[in-house]
């Protein structure tokens, strides 16, 4: 078996297992570098977004963290002189890099476009190409046939709800025990996917003649809602079970799995869904207390599965019971 350009034949099952789960958790955040083009070459296209974008933490880390003296503590306490360094740890949730490879890259932008639609090389000339001038020129199938060849190229679009809260997810939780024990990096955002996509992150105006930033329809937020507390279970497992020593972090992934079962359980006693009641029994087969990694990520790959399950069966219309439990509104950051 060959995957990811290493060969596997040598290799003892579970180690194999451990590689590809390894391979999958990390490739949310850390994007190839050779495959990004940065969200400048959206601009021509997509004027509206990238003006809202401009406005939103994410957009101003790339100048602002390196004036933060925050910052400048967690990298002096981790021995990192420059916290823009390519091969550093920031860049990878912080930035958005460019290049022709991880050793020869440039960070070009904070957290952008392609860290939640994904890394555009592959995509950007095709996924709004239609055969004519306009979306009147395309057949049904020769729709289907674009979208299916952007999604293979590896472009997460809006409808794969999923897809994008792992992304928000893997980056959210902070994954990463050195960077917060020895650091003193937060272990984590309060992070809770309705508010903080539908506050300063939101630039639905592609879709409505770029004039009105739409808010998502109750039906979507109710998906949104269920799908972002799963997603946050499932990498706060993931987190937990990279997790080698007692600590701060750890604690802090103990909690955060406390909370959003609470949460599902919450969820479920309003909408009694057979996914979320899969996704429970993962997180209740786990013990917090003494970390056993491959169980902890066998209960995070059963949560995946589950998440899947429910955003491919759920338009939301049946969902309504969710709406006393919604967010009153979007979240907008005070920090710069
Ligand atoms: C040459 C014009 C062009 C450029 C450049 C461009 N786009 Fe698009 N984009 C489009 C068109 C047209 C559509 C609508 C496609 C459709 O009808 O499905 C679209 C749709 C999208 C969608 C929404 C898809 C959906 O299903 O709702 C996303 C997300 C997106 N583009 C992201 C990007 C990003 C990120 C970049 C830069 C890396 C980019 N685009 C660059 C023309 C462009
Ligand atoms: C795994 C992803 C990840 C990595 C790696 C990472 N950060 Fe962060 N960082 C975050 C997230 C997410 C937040 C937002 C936390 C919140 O919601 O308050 C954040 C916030 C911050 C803040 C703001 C803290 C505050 O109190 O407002 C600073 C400063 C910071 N990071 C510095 C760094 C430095 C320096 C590095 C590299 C040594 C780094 N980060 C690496 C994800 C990451
Ligand atoms: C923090 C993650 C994130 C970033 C950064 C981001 N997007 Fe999005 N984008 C999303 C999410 C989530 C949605 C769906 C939101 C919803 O349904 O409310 C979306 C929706 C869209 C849509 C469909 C909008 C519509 O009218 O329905 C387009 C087009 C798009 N994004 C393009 C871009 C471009 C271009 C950039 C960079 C300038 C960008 N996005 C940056 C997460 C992101
Ligand atoms: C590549 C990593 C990454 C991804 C993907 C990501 N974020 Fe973030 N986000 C961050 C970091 C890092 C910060 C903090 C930056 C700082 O403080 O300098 C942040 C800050 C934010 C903030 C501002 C919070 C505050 O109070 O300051 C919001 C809101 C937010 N993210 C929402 C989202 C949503 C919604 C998604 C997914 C649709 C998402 N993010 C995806 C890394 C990421």
């Amino acid at each position: 078996m060959k995957m990811f350009g290493i060969r596997f034949n040598a290799m003892p099952a579970a180690l194999i297992a451990s590689l590809i789960v390894t391979v999958i958790s990390i490739r949310a955040y850390a994007l190839d570098p050779a495959d990004t083009v940065g969200p400048d070459e959206c601009i021509d296209c997509h004027a509206p977004e990238h003006d809202v974008w401009e406005n939103t933490t994410h957009y101003k880390t790339y100048d602002e963290l390196s004036l933060s003296d925050t910052a400048a503590e967690i990298a002096e306490a981790l021995q990192i002189d420059d916290i823009e360094a390519p091969d550093g740890t920031c860049v990878n949730c912080h930035f958005t890099l460019v290049g022709d490879s991880a050793d020869d890259a440039e960070p070009v932008a904070g957290i952008s476009c392609e860290s939640c639609h994904g890394a555009a090389g592959g995509w950007i000339d095709s996924h709004g190409e239609y055969p004519g001038a306009d979306p009147e020129s395309e057949s049904p199938d020769q729709r289907a046939a674009r979208i299916a060849a952007a999604e293979d190229a590896g472009m997460i679009r809006p409808e794969n709800i999923n897809e994008i809260a792992a992304n928000c997810l893997s980056c959210h939780t902070v994954p990463n025990e050195q960077l917060v024990n020895v650091g003193g990096h937060p272990a984590g955002s309060d992070f809770e996917l309705v508010a903080w996509s539908q506050g300063e992150v939101r630039h639905n105006l592609f879709w409505n003649d770029g004039d009105t930033n739409a808010e998502a329809s109750p039906e979507r937020q109710r998906v949104f809602y269920v799908v972002g507390q799963a997603t946050d279970l499932e990498f706060s497992l993931r987190a937990l079970a990279k997790s080698v020593e007692e600590g701060v972090y750890r604690e802090a992934m103990a909690a955060r799995i406390g909370q959003v079962v609470a949460g599902l359980e919450t969820i479920n006693q309003q909408i009694d869904s057979a996914p979320v009641a899969d996704m429970l029994a993962a997180a209740g087969s786990i013990d917090v207390s003494a970390p056993d990694p491959a169980a902890i990520e066998a209960a995070a790959e059963k949560v995946r599965n589950a998440i899947k399950t429910f955003a491919s069966s759920q338009d939301g219309s049946t969902l309504s019971a969710l709406d006393s439990l919604l967010p009153a509104e979007g979240h907008h950051s005070d920090k710069y």
